[in-house]
């Protein structure tokens, strides 16, 4: 079972406490010769008001090992704990619930909704915690004019380039300032300016005490902005890179 300490989902993490805590976390898809184990063992602490990057090959588990820990996806083995919660124990209900509160999640493929506008994309996190959807399609409209679309809000994201529908799916991510951002590949279709910008926007989430980021990237213009580095190779954590000289905070690692 998870280790750290359990909190209401309302309680205070204080600064570099862990806030994501993985033992032994495995994953295989399939069954059979079809089988694919995407992750071996994963040991790894996410420590709290911290910007934390995955880096590591194509196919080494990346994208599985966030949706985990979001609770998009279930584990098969190993110990999981967010924000002293371990997602296993929750029902389906529960767990949307906990993730409608908790979590901003920027996906590799952006997954935006192509029945509903640009605003409306971005305002569902808001309306789904019981905003107006007048009032969200605002905040929205607001949020969307700071990543460069201002004017864009009524058009379908099918209409925008990709780097467009990328930053829609960053602002629709960011704008109920959840306690957890997880980032896959956030500047994958921007240019350096662009990217820059929205790197600002995510490590400006980070350092509040209360707050963790995850950002997988194979982005080398913005490593620098990382405490930790965690590389991902075949289903495990083989290195971990601190910014400073201070000792890891990570879990153990193999
Ligand atoms: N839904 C799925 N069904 C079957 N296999 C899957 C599924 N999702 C991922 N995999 C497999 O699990 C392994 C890890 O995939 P994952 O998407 O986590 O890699 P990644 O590190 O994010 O790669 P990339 O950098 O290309 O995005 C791969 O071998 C992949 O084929
Ligand atoms: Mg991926």
């Amino acid at each position: 079972m998870a280790t750290a300490t359990p909190t209401t989902s309302g309680a205070p993490t204080p600064a570099h406490a862990t806030a994501i805590r993985l033992r032994g976390v495995t994953k295989t898809f399939g069954r059979g010769e079809s089988a694919v184990t995407a992750l071996r063992g994963i040991d790894l602490d996410i420590p709290a008001g911290e910007l934390t990057m995955l880096v590591g090959p194509s196919g080494c588990g990346k994208t599985t090992l966030i949706s985990i820990l979001a609770g998009l996806l279930s584990r098969d083995g190993g110990d999981l704990a967010v924000f002293g919660t371990d997602l296993a124990t929750l029902r389906r209900d529960r767990l949307a619930a906990w993730r409608r509160d908790n979590v901003g999640f920027i996906f590799q493929q952006f997954n935006l909704v192509p029945q509903l506008s640009v605003s409306e994309n971005v305002s569902v996190p808001l309306v789904l915690k019981g905003e107006s959807v007048g009032a969200a399609v605002r905040r929205a409209d607001e949020l969307l004019a700071t990543l460069g679309l201002e004017g864009r809000g009524k058009s379908s994201p099918l209409k925008l380039s990709g780097g467009q529908q990328q930053r829609v799916a960053i602002a629709r991510a960011l704008i109920h300032d959840p306690r957890l951002l997880v980032c896959d590949e956030p500047t994958s279709a921007l240019d350096a300016e662009l990217g820059r910008r929205v790197m600002e926007l995510i490590r400006g989430r980070s350092t509040r005490p209360d707050r963790a980021v995850v950002v997988v990237t194979h982005d080398d213009r913005i490593f620098h902005l990382a405490d930790t580095i965690a590389h991902v190779n075949d289903g495990r954590i083989d290195q971990l890179t601190r910014r400073t000289s201070e000792p890891p905070t990570a879990g153990s690692h193999r």
